[in-house]
């Protein structure tokens, strides 16, 4: 039997870069998958690539929106019967100007896109983790949550308040044997990330299938006991 033969795996940003090396690791381990993102076509080429036999349903959402979430998360327990692993992958980056000259909006677009979307699937997913199933929720954090930036402020202190957000739930959840961790990724291997920095190194920053693996031991039965942890993937950079 595969690892996560007969759950039910909810991953946010399914048809971005993460979300979709995410998608495919855990569909090669036997999950059942609930891809959400906000395009449908893109959601669709997302489910395209899953291997043949795998069980999965899409769920075009916009996860800033409370009601939509919990409508989707209704959708997919009504469909597979429950969901035992959440993983939060939508997010963003954007720089900015200076913090003095950060608008209401650059603000807000920035903490909503990475810590109201974490919240709207925590808050609708949890009820729908049965007891004694050893439930797990993977959120996406950074390395920028460490240290601020210049230049980077909201985008910095969305991701520093996803840890704090990781490890309230934690503390909440840690009796019903959910655990709630977050990974902390350096420099993804993408093609944005290429195309806006060509003459970086690219080797030394982390291929998109080695965060999936880091995403997928907190997922495991291996990690049941590791909660409200933030796990720094900084590859060799
Ligand atoms: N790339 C990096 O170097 C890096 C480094 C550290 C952390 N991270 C984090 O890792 C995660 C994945 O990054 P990535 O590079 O894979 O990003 P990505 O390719 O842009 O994927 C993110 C996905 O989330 C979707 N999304 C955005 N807003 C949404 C919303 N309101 N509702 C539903 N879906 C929404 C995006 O859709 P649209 O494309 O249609 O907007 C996109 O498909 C993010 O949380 C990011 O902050 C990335």
């Amino acid at each position: 039997m595969q690892e996560f033969s007969g759950k039910t795996v909810v991953v946010t940003g399914a048809a971005g870069n993460l979300g979709r090396a995410t998608a495919l690791a855990f569909a090669r381990r036997g999950a059942r998958l609930a891809l959400i993102d906000l395009n449908a076509d893109a959601l669709q080429s997302a489910q395209n690539d899953l291997p043949a036999g795998c069980e999965s349903a899409i769920f075009a959402t916009d996860v800033l929106d409370g009601p939509a979430v919990a409508a989707m998360i209704a959708g997919v327990t009504d469909r597979f019967g429950a969901v035992h692993v959440l993983a939060n992958i939508a997010g963003g980056f954007a720089m900015g100007p200076t913090i003095e000259e950060t608008t209401d909006a650059q603000w807000d677009s920035l903490m909503d896109l990475n810590l109201r979307s974490v919240f709207n699937c925590c808050r609708a997913a949890i009820p729908r983790i049965p007891d004694g199933s050893d439930g797990r929720i993977v959120n996406i954090s950074a390395r920028a949550a460490v240290r601020g930036a210049g230049h980077m402020g909201p985008y910095c202190v969305s991701k520093a308040a996803v840890i704090t957000l990781t490890e309230s739930l934690a503390e909440e959840l840690k009796q019903r044997g959910i655990t709630v961790n977050c990974v902390l990724p350096g420099t993804l291997d993408t093609p944005q990330n290429r195309a806006a920095m060509p003459d970086a190194d690219h080797d030394t920053w982390v291929p998109l299938d080695a965060l999936a693996d880091v995403i997928l031991f907190l997922a495991s039965d291996a990690a049941r006991c590791v909660t409200g942890a933030a796990v720094p993937v900084y590859g060799r950079s």
